[in-house]
């Protein structure tokens, strides 16, 4: 199922000298030129570990699914890049890329589609589980605990054909399990999954329809929601994703390696931004509409506000997926005729701090999250629900890498090594004796 990562030949080697002494350790190439220090025997070597807190200095893995230039701005799932992905592709097929390695024919495309279409019902008693919680609950722990509860009414062994099973019902059952989350938030009946729709609109339908009355889908809408779910599709090794690989290297099971990621993902650093975003603007708004004045405070240290929305760590320019979403939000915006006072305050601020001294010299850019909650809060998605819309986007590519760690001929535990600098040796002291 998963397309193996590609392991470019090693080539010459670099050389270390530490404490008069040296040793020799092979480069390795990627497919674009990337070039690493293969370090994998650095330590039976020397004795030295490589200390980078964050990794933001470390390959982890080799990984043919995303290509990421931070500094030229450029985003490619398998080698496509975003902006035709977005403009011309579907979820499903997005979906389909980054876990099989190719655009779908479309009997395949209409085969998966068939198979997602058809897995999206949760298990009746499933809904006892949405009970049990506060209504109040935020979704994002609500869809972890689901989606690790999935894995207790599905336990077959690992086989290919199970695995296959698994990530049909985890693309199917995720928008259910979210919109569920949200119907139980808001005390009403959950909607059943509709086949006769396609993804996205099942998702709105699942969402917004009351059993009482018609709902019509508009299209409009179901559009903005497939191409923020194609953007938000994979990002290679970020924070949730390594989580995802690292709880699958102890060989866990699917179902339990994506909770983990779903959790990483609320983070406000991370997924968890988008939410950040809508709330910095409204708070800017209702303290009477002061950019300057916010991007003042978010530059001084004595100060922790951020500018949310902005800077990435890769990203060292333009985030390619921020200039879709601006283009997006204002012809969505456009089209539903909504003016929007926090869009007006967001392109102020971007406005002043491309300009200022600060955000240009610490390469600070709108990242994805900058725009992407306006355009969910046109589409009537609650604040708290933004980051649960992340996650239906990266599902498909926290599987894929998923996968791909399985099928990887360097595939072992993640196991990293420390600096320890705590206390050394002492002996015990009896509490007697401890004043
Ligand atoms: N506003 C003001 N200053 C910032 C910001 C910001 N948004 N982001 C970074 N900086 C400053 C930071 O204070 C530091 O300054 P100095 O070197 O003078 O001490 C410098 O830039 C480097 O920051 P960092 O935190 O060391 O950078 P990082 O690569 O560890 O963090 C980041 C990246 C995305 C966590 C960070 O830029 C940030 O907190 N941004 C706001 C939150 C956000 O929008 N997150 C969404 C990221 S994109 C979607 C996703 O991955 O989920």
């Amino acid at each position: 199922m998963a397309t193996p990562s590609t392991a470019p030949p090693t080539t010459a080697g670099a050389t270390l000298t530490y404490d008069g002494k040296s040793v020799s350790l092979p480069l390795v190439a990627g497919s674009e030129a990337e070039a690493a220090i293969d370090i994998q025997s650095l330590r039976a070597k020397t004795g030295l570990i490589t200390l980078d807190p964050g990794y933001g200095n470390t390959g982890a893995c080799r990984s043919a699914i995303t290509f990421i230039d931070g500094e030229k701005g450029i985003l490619r799932y398998r080698g496509y890049p975003i902006e035709e992905l977005a403009e011309k592709s579907t979820f499903l097929e997005v979906a389909w890329l980054l876990l099989y390695g190719e655009l779908p024919k479309r009997a395949d495309l209409t085969e998966f589609a068939s198979e997602v279409t058809r897995h999206t019902l949760l298990h009746e008693n499933f809904k006892r589980f949405f009970e049990a919680l506060p209504k109040d609950a935020h979704p994002m722990p609500v869809c972890a605990a689901a989606v690790g509860a999935l894995a207790t009414f599905y336990q077959e062994p690992e086989t290919d054909q199970n695995l296959h099973d698994t990530v049909v019902r985890l693309m199917a059952k995720m928008p259910t399990i979210a919109a569920y989350s949200y119907k139980h938030s808001i005390g009403q009946p959950f909607m059943y999954p509709n086949n006769k729709l396609d993804y996205a609109s099942n998702f709105l339908h699942m969402m917004f329809a009351i059993p009482a009355e018609d709902y019509v889908v508009d299209p409009v809408l179901a559009r903005a929601v497939d191409l923020l779910l194609i953007l938000h599709a994979d990002h290679e090794q970020n924070c949730s994703t390594s989580t995802v690989r690292m709880v699958g290297s102890s060989r866990a099971n699917l179902f339990a390696s994506i909770s983990a990621g779903i959790s990483a993902l609320w983070g406000p650093l991370h997924g968890g931004a988008n939410q950040q975003v809508i709330e910095m603007l409204e708070r800017i708004e209702a303290e009477g509409g002061d950019a300057q004045a916010f991007v003042d405070r978010a530059k001084d240290k004595k100060d922790n506000s951020r500018l949310m929305g902005f800077g990435h760590r890769v990203y060292k320019n333009y985030d390619p997926r921020a200039t879709i979403l601006k283009k997006s939000c204002m012809e969505v915006l456009g089209k539903l005729g909504v003016r929007n006072r926090l869009l007006e305050i967001a392109m102020k601020l971007e406005e002043i701090a491309l300009k200022d001294d600060y955000f240009i010299s610490h390469k600070l850019y709108p990242n994805v999250d900058f725009y992407s909650g306006i355009i969910y809060q046109a589409l009537g998605i609650p604040v708290n629900g933004f980051t649960v819309m992340f996650t239906i986007g990266r599902l498909p590519g926290w599987i894929a890498q998923w996968l791909e760690a399985r099928s990887d001929p360097d595939f072992r535990i993640s196991r990293p090594r420390q600096i320890y600098t705590g206390a050394t040796k002492r002996a015990y002291v009896p509490i007697a004796s401890r004043g």
